[in-house]
């Protein structure tokens, strides 16, 4: 079975959907996860009491550079970095205001640019890991999602050029990409609730973060040692 133990999994936007899926797959692998969360601590006590004694808390913007600086002090070293915390809502480009493509950059595009600092200034001599969560969406080009998807697109580069520059550390650099997928944040914004998003995907249903979380735990394990730059969709055929 693969195995993560001896390893510390620092998980951004650990505390809901897909970030818990992923925090709760890489714990039952053996990792000690260190579970993020943005302002509702609430959720994130509530993750980390289902996980076990395996995970714990940690409070952070991560499009703010001291919170990022003090996840990583409060975290101690990490060897796996999940870049997962996201924020989105979906308009036309002619809608898109300033103040919301700030609010989606910082947290979707400078976030894991900071983390992504963080970490190397702390990287485990042994290599490690670090996985961004992007979207099938950047493939399906979806009016009403240019603000959003570009933020995942711009993700997407910098997996591969990371990937590229890390590799020398024996650090690997790989995105997954969801499709739809039942959590939180898709239930706030209705998206779906229709059913057609769900009919994408060639199994007729939205993905849950059980579907993903095991596709974390393969790409942070030795199992993917000769994989990097790569995209993994993780998101039932949806294209
Ligand atoms: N759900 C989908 O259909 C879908 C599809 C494709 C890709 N994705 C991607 O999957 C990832 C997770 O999405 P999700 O649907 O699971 O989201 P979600 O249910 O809305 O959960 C978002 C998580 O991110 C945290 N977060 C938000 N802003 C943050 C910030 N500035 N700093 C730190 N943490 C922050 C939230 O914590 P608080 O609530 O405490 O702020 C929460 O833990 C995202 O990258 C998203 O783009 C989702």
């Amino acid at each position: 079975m693969t195995s993560l133990h001896d390893r510390t999994a620092l998980i951004t936007g650990g505390s809901k959907g897909i970030g818990r899926g992923i925090a709760a797959a890489m714990a039952a692998a053996g990792a000690r996860v260190v579970v993020n969360y943005g302002h509702d601590r609430r959720a994130a006590e509530e993750t980390v009491a289902a996980i076990g004694d395996r995970a714990v808390a940690v409070q952070g913007d991560v499009g703010d550079a001291a919170d990022v600086r003090r996840m990583f002090d409060t975290a101690g070293p990490v060897d796996i970095l999940v870049n997962n915390a996201a924020v989105f809502s979906f308009q036309p480009i002619g809608d898109v205001t300033e103040k919301e493509f700030r609010r989606q950059y910082d947290t979707n595009v400078l976030g894991p640019f900071l983390t992504i600092q963080e970490y190397l200034r702390q990287a485990p001599e042994r290599g490690g890991s670090i996985i961004n969560v992007t979207t099938a969406g950047v493939d399906t080009n979806n009016p009403g999602s240019a603000l959003y998807t570009s933020t995942k697109a711009a993700l997407t580069s910098l997996t591969r050029i990371a990937a590229q520059e890390f590799g020398p550390k024996g650090i690997r650099v790989n995105a997954i990409a969801p499709g739809a997928t039942e959590t939180e944040g898709a239930a706030a914004l209705g998206v779906l609730d229709s059913g057609a998003m769900a009919a994408r995907s060639v199994f007729g249903r939205a993905g849950t973060p059980a579907d993903i979380g095991p596709v974390a735990v393969f790409l942070a394990s030795e199992d993917a040692r000769w994989i990097t730059g790569e995209v993994v969709h993780a998101s039932g055929g949806f294209r």
